[in-house]
């Protein structure tokens, strides 16, 4: 069985998107840890919930980045994880992390990549500049991660439309659905 480490620095929507297709047997896998770098990210109430272990660790927690650096390595080391899934984490994985577990690190994003991805596209700033731009299509994307931010191969794409009464919230909305249908299938293509 697949076993999964889980990022999230935030809601956990997407988290809770791989628990309940686990739950529901579409997905042969297991979460075995979430780790994010906010104490209080409601992902890890969302994992706790589901009796899965989670860690806190950010580089604020952990001053020196050695000791940073070593510290989600042991806990990855310990879970004996197969894939890194990167599920709404607003941080940069440390280049050790993706040195020992490259080609099994993907991550979600919503936009249809390459396009509104890299420093500084995240959250609703993505879909304020799609909206600026006049996109007819936005959507999301699940792609392996490499050091850079939004920039490894494509998994997953799927399109959404954008409409003119569009705000960023609601183009957000429509998109984070997809998200949550695209994660679990491409947790799925690594099980195959
Ligand atoms: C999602 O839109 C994700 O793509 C982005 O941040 C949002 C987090 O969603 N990186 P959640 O924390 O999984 O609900």
């Amino acid at each position: 069985m697949l076993k999964l480490a889980v990022f999230a620095s935030g809601n956990g929507s997407n988290l809770q998107a791989i628990i309940d297709a686990i739950a529901l047997g579409r997905l042969n896998a297991q979460v075995a840890t979430v780790i994010s770098n906010k104490s209080h990210a409601f992902a890890l109430t969302r994992a706790q919930n589901s009796g899965i272990t989670t860690f806190h660790i950010s580089q604020i927690k952990y001053s020196g980045y050695l000791d940073y650096v070593s510290q989600m390595l042991a806990v990855l080391d310990r879970h004996a994880i197969d894939l890194v899934v990167l599920a709404g984490y607003m941080k940069l994985l440390p280049r050790e992390i993706i040195d020992r577990y490259y080609g099994r690190v993907i991550n979600v994003h919503p936009a249809l990549l390459p396009k509104y991805g890299g420093p500084g596209m995240y959250g609703v700033n993505i879909h304020q500049a799609v909206l600026s731009a006049g996109e007819e299509y936005s959507g999301a994307t699940v792609h392996m991660v490499d050091y850079k931010f939004d920039h490894g191969p494509i998994l997953i794409q799927r399109r959404v439309n954008v409409y003119p009464d569009d705000t960023p919230d609601t183009l957000a909305a429509r998109v984070l659905e997809i998200e949550h249908i695209i994660l679990p299938r491409a947790v799925a293509l690594f099980i195959k």
